[in-house]
């Protein structure tokens, strides 16, 4: 599997990265997989009895601000501390060095992939960024930066001063500002559409089940462009036909794949 894998990069001339919380596991971030799992990162979580798909809703913003923003401001501090793990680096170096480059699909929200360099122009982020704010109110449609909150308070939107949120699709969402993340849609097709004669290759890491939009992208593009998957999970690491499977950690395929 291993030399399949490598000669599949190897002569691959693009590559598309897909990836899913798994990815940030190695840099010690932890991924929600199911409710126990969540309730290990979240302790808070739990002692409210609520899963990451009842707290990852926008109506706190409006029932309870400071629950809110004491999820969501404990992950904005935690992904802006968060140094990225070496395969970041390393995956960059491979995706540059092949003719056509790269491109980034992640429903990550917490920005690793910029912060290890990856050109932010390469990257979808489909359920949005926690760096970027909105209006809980949707008052307008802009999303701005959340560079400059240190959250001591809460955020507000500089428009009609009402609170702010993550620009972050959540469960049962109907405020979402979608704009960002159509943008970068925009290019990625504009990417696969040039790339059109390219051998491509596609990778993914640490998507799970549960919301299973990676996995269902990679599976997709992979159809569509007659492109290899490896798909890269220690647990979840089922395939459809043609796919290859790495059960091994993000961090450490990217060690063997890259060698
Ligand atoms: N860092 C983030 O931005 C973050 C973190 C958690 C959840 N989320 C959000 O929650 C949803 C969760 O879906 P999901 O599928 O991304 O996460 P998930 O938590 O449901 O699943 C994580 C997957 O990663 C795999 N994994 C665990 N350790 C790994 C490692 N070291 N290397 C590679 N893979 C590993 C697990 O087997 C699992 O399949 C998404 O919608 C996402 O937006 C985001
Ligand atoms: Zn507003």
């Amino acid at each position: 599997m291993f030399e399949n894998a490598k000669e599949i990069i190897l002569k691959a001339d693009a590559i598309l990265i897909s990836a899913g919380a798994g990815m940030g596991v190695d840099s010690g971030l932890p991924d929600f997989r199911g409710r126990d799992g969540f309730w290990r990162a979240y302790p808070m979580a739990k002692e409210l009895g609520l899963s990451f798909e009842e707290l990852a809703n926008p109506r706190w913003f409006k029932d309870d601000p400071n629950l809110a923003w004491k999820f969501y401001g404990h992950r904005l501090l935690l992904y802006r501390d968060t140094t990225p793990h070496d395969g970041f680096y390393k995956l960059l170096e491979l995706a540059n060095s092949k003719k056509y480059g790269y491109f980034v699909f992640t429903s990550n929200v917490d920005g690793q992939f910029q912060k290890a360099g990856f050109d932010s122009d390469k990257i979808v982020e489909v359920h949005g960024s926690i760096h970027h704010l909105q209006c809980v109110n949707r008052c307008c449609d802009d999303i701005w930066s959340a560079k400059n909150e240190n959250l001591n308070s809460h955020p507000k939107c500089p428009k009609c001063n009402s609170l702010a949120r993550p620009n972050i699709l959540m469960f049962g969402d109907w405020e979402w500002i979608e704009n960002r993340t159509h943008y970068q849609y925009q290019k990625l097709n504009q990417w696969l559409y040039d790339i059109d004669k390219a051998n491509l290759a596609i990778l993914e890491f640490g998507a799970g089940h549960s919301v299973p939009t990676v996995r269902m992208f990679s599976e997709d593009i992979a159809r569509r462009k007659n492109a290899k998957l490896i798909r890269v999970n220690p647990r979840d690491s089922d395939v459809p036909n043609g796919a290859i499977s790495l059960s091994l950690k993000a961090k450490e395929a990217i060690d063997v794949i890259c060698k």
